[in-house]
């Protein structure tokens, strides 16, 4: 049993819903194009699992976030798909590549041939065996990387209204959704091995900032430390963790956000991988000229860096997704992929942008106490990267635009006096 399209998308999650929209854009012909998804939804904007769809009053669900409304462009529901000729093969797991053949198998023992292939297969949540410990499979122990993940933790949350969650992992997932279950008046007491949250961007200063914000909600920091075992009763109910300095906290529920691993198994030994990834040239092209990569799974070239990077935030996937489909169907009018790094956070009522590299000296400015502040980050003379907390449009484009000019900075204790300042007026 088999089917031959001429562009195929493998995965359905982000850049998926991004890549399809930009084919039709460009003019795909009905039939020619597949996506195939584990998932059994139509892509849709993963950021609003960690946000909208576990507050506990008018929750967001879809249909509400399919793509692309996170960039607020047309909403793609399984009808757009259907009416612009786009195969949805969703609920399908494709088991093996053959990037020789252009074919791939389908779990359910279906053929699919190619001509060009997309692999957007984005990245899995580390599971805290890979760190080994034993027992996050329990019921009470949640991931948070799909909608059948979210309704998981949905359901977790609702049964532990008023008891005490432990929030494993200080980065992305642990931020949000330790502000989510406040929200949700549950106790929360978030445990992580470095001295501060968000280590791998935010600074000590920037950090404190926000750990403070969490704790004026209830929140309870444990740093420098992991877990390392669950307790549950005679009716295999939670009731406890362990971790390694001697605590001992209680708990009904655990969500556990401690990184991920890019999707790359089907492509090892096929494509050339880098840093984690499957590496691609500045057209998403990868060592194998019918396939392509985009998302979490792609390692590319960061031209304003002059290196590659794999990039794991929703915009690097919409605009990579983009890119990809611009090369595949108008190579001669397609230049290198250009992309300036773009992270953001929105938690509570506070809500920050991130843009270029967090490397070298860094200078803070503004008003750590009234909630509005930011820092640059100055390397080898130059301004490589910019965060904001509690900007305006108009400010964050400002800090956008000065960290793509890279601007020349002589003095350090000039720049931190001009502050936001330095990025409007330029
Ligand atoms: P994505 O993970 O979106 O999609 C991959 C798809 O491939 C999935 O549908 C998967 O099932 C499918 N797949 C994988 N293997 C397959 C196989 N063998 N066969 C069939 N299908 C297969 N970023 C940000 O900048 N701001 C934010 O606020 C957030 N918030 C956020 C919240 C949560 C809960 C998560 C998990 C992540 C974020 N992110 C984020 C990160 C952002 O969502 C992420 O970078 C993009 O979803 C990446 O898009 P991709 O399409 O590459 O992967
Ligand atoms: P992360 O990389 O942001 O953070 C991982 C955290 O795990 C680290 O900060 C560290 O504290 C912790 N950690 C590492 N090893 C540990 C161990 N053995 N025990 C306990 N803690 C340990 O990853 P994440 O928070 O799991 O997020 C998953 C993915 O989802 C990332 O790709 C992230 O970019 C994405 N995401 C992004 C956003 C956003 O951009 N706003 C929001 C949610 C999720």
């Amino acid at each position: 049993m088999g089917r031959a399209f001429v562009y195929v998308i493998l995965g359905g999650g982000v850049a998926a819903g991004y890549a399809a929209h930009e084919f039709v854009k460009r003019g795909v012909s009905h039939g020619e194009l597949c996506i195939i998804s584990e998932e059994p939804v139509a892509p849709y904007e993963r950021p609003a699992l960690s946000k909208g769809y576990l507050l506990p009053e008018d929750p967001a669900r879809l249909p509400a976030f399919h793509c692309c409304v996170g960039s607020n462009e047309e909403r793609l529901t399984p009808k757009w798909y259907k009416e612009n000729g786009i195969e949805l093969v969703l609920g399908t797991r494709v088991k093996s590549a053959d990037v020789r053949r252009k074919t791939l198998l389908t779990a359910t023992g279906e053929t699919i041939t190619y001509k060009i292939l997309i692999v957007a297969t984005g990245a899995r949540a580390l599971k805290l065996e890979e760190f080994g410990v034993s027992g996050s499979d329990a019921e009470s122990v949640c991931y948070l990387r799909d909608l059948a993940d979210a309704n998981r933790l949905v359901n977790v949350m609702q049964s532990s209204g008023g008891g005490n969650a432990v929030v494993i992992g200080g980065g992305y997932i642990g931020m949000e959704c330790a502000a989510s279950l406040v929200i949700g008046k549950i106790n929360v007491t978030m445990v992580f091995p470095e001295a501060h949250c968000m280590a791998r961007l935010f600074t000590p200063k920037i950090a404190s900032f926000y750990e403070e914000f969490y704790r004026s909600k209830g929140v309870k920091f444990v740093k420098g430390t992991v877990l390392t075992s669950f307790d549950f009763d005679s009716n295999d109910k939670m009731t406890a963790v362990n971790l390694r300095d001697g605590t001992k906290l209680p708990a009904d529920m655990v969500i556990v956000g401690i990184g991920i691993r890019p999707n790359t198994s089907l492509f090892e030994g096929q494509l050339t991988l880098e840093k984690g990834g499957i590496k691609v040239n500045g057209q998403m092209q990868s060592s194998n000229s019918s396939v392509y990569a985009v998302g979490d799974v792609a390692t590319f070239p960061v031209k304003i860096f002059g290196e590659t990077r794999r990039l794991e935030h929703v915009d690097s996937a919409r605009k990579s997704a983009r890119h990809a489909v611009a090369a595949i169907m108008e190579p001669e009018k397609t230049t290198e992929f250009d992309y300036l790094p773009f992270f953001y956070s929105r938690v509570f009522t506070l809500s920050w942008q991130f843009y270029g590299d967090s490397t070298g000296d860094v200078v803070h400015f503004g008003d750590f106490l009234g909630n509005s502040f930011g820092a640059y980050w100055v390397n080898k003379g130059h301004v490589v990267g910019s965060f904001l907390e509690g900007g305006t449009k108009e400010e964050y484009e400002a800090i956008a635009k000065i960290t793509r000019l890279k601007p020349a900075i002589e003095d350090l204790s000039d720049l931190e006096t001009q502050g936001l300042g330095f990025a409007l007026t330029l």
